[in-house]
């Protein structure tokens, strides 16, 4: 059956530039975690003007998109719906531009160049792009979701790190917002309109970057802590100590840690028992070792407050950094290959982790011992991913279990505990009755005044930021 805007597509952006196959779309109708659609087509745009061209012709159609960039986010907010009438837009050919400012510390980027290949690219002069995480992003879309990562605590997120933006609005307007300046303090910083707001205001199709030096020396630690409150002081201690240089501080409890060691048999359990929580330390700086020796430093903090803490401290592991990042970075592929798993990606104030973390245990035990609780995260940031586990076959409606405890667990986090239901993923149709939920009527009221002027018709995105 022809399809008057594949045809028009095609003619628009070649032959290359769209999929319509069954098999050719399927990579781009499947999220990594949750989401999974059904595409009128893809469209590949190669340039901003032929992403503006793409949405025109979408725009003459009446067909919404859904951007997307390596498709690795976790709210399900890249794919298509079901209703297999929505255009998939990805950037994946729009990946040509890198362009550094060595003086300047900023890099011009293409909204569908992968992060790997940015930091290849940055690598010869010394710099990379430091919001650090276990995926593959492509940089238009961890703009659109405003990615954190493991080292968020010492370069912040995305926003931080971001001077400047190309978008292309709803109806085919090119918005340039390519501001290289740090210091630009003129009235709205429109730019932020784009920033986690994945992609249902605007296209992000270029973007500058503050990039920072590589570091020239890392040092890591593993340290076995008997429970929260243990993980809190350490914390403290480290802060108090080496705050300047600390650059990650990762919990893994023993639940979320076990099944790597499962599923990877390259990797090792750094204890012979894994206590509650194996917390991942780095140091990192760009002053040589002969300045200041980052392990001498981790290592002597890290004795004297083993000294201290007693019992509550049961083992410290430094050096074998390296191993200790890949344990982190699996965790989440090995969880998935347990069964059935829910992931909440939840942040509170960092003092109240542990008496979070131990209301949703009870909470489990209580209602639902045949789950399993296996958490891990961004402490440093107050970050902390919930995966729950359990086997279909103890659970007679896992789609019922899914909507209570993601009612529960979210109240929890931001009724109970002043908390978010989305500290770094986003939104996206995985928490959209969240969003719907716990978010201001005031701020759905001013999205709807914003998405007037840059997508009129609403036809960007599978999120409802505008509320119902
Ligand atoms: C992580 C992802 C799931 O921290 O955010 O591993
Ligand atoms: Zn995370």
């Amino acid at each position: 059956m022809s399809d008057a805007l594949v045809e028009e597509l095609r003619r628009a952006l070649g032959e290359r530039g769209v999929l319509v196959s069954p098999a050719d779309r399927v990579r781009f109708e499947t999220g990594w975690r949750y989401g999974k659609g059904v595409a009128r087509c893809v469209a590949r745009p190669a340039s901003t003007a032929e992403v503006a061209a793409t949405l025109q012709l979408a725009a003459r159609h009446g067909a919404r998109v859904v951007a997307q960039g390596a498709n690795s986010g976790l709210v399900a907010a890249s794919t298509p719906d079901l209703s297999g009438t929505m255009l998939v837009l990805s950037l994946e050919r729009l990946n040509q531009t890198i362009d550094l400012d060595p003086h300047g510390r900023t890099v011009l980027v293409d909204g569908g160049v992968l992060l790997s290949q940015l930091n290849e690219a940055l690598a010869p002069h010394g710099f990379w792009f430091p919001v650090d995480l276990g995926a593959d992003p492509q940089i238009g879309g961890m703009v659109a979701t405003n990615t954190g990562g493991t080292r968020l605590l010492k370069y912040g997120d995305v926003r931080h790190n971001l001077l400047g933006v190309e978008v292309v609005l709803g109806d085919g307007r090119v918005l340039s917002l390519l501001n290289t300046l740090r210091k630009n303090n003129t009235g709205l910083d429109a730019k932020q309109l784009f920033v986690g707001t994945t992609g249902v205001f605007g296209v992000v199709t270029r973007a500058v970057l503050q990039v920072a030096p590589v570091p020239k020396q890392r040092a890591v630690a593993l340290v076995a802590c008997d429970g929260g409150d243990a993980v809190l002081d350490l914390l403290r201690a480290v802060e108090a100590e080496l705050g300047d240089v600390l650059s990650a501080f990762e919990v893994m409890s023993a639940n979320a840690l076990g099944p790597v060691f499962a599923h990877q048999p390259n990797l090792r359990r750094p204890f012979a028992e894994l206590p509650p929580y194996s917390v991942l330390v780095e140091l990192s700086s760009t002053l040589p070792p002969a300045t200041l020796h980052l392990e001498n430093a981790l290592e002597a903090c890290l004795g004297a407050h083993l000294e201290r803490a007693g019992e509550h401290v049961l083992d410290v592991l430094v050096g074998k950094g390296e191993e200790f990042w890949q344990m982190r970075h699996h965790i989440s592929e090995s969880l998935r290959s347990e069964g059935k798993m829910l992931a909440f990606d939840v942040s509170v104030p960092r003092s109240r982790l542990p008496a979070f973390t131990a209301a949703v245990g009870k909470l489990l035990a209580e209602d639902h011992p045949q789950v399993r609780l296996c958490d891990y995260g961004h402490w440093g940031d107050g970050g902390t991913h919930l995966n729950l586990l359990w086997r279909e076959t103890d659970v007679a409606d896992s789609a019922a279990l899914v909507r209570e405890l993601q009612s529960r667990i979210y109240d929890l986090a931001v009724r109970d505990f002043a908390g978010s239901y989305s500290a770094e993923h986003g939104v996206g149709p995985h928490n959209q009755a969240f969003y719907d939920r716990y978010t201001d009527a005031q701020v759905k009221a001013l999205c709807g005044v914003l998405g007037q002027f840059c997508d009129p018709a609403g036809r960007l995105g599978t999120v409802r930021l505008r509320g119902q």
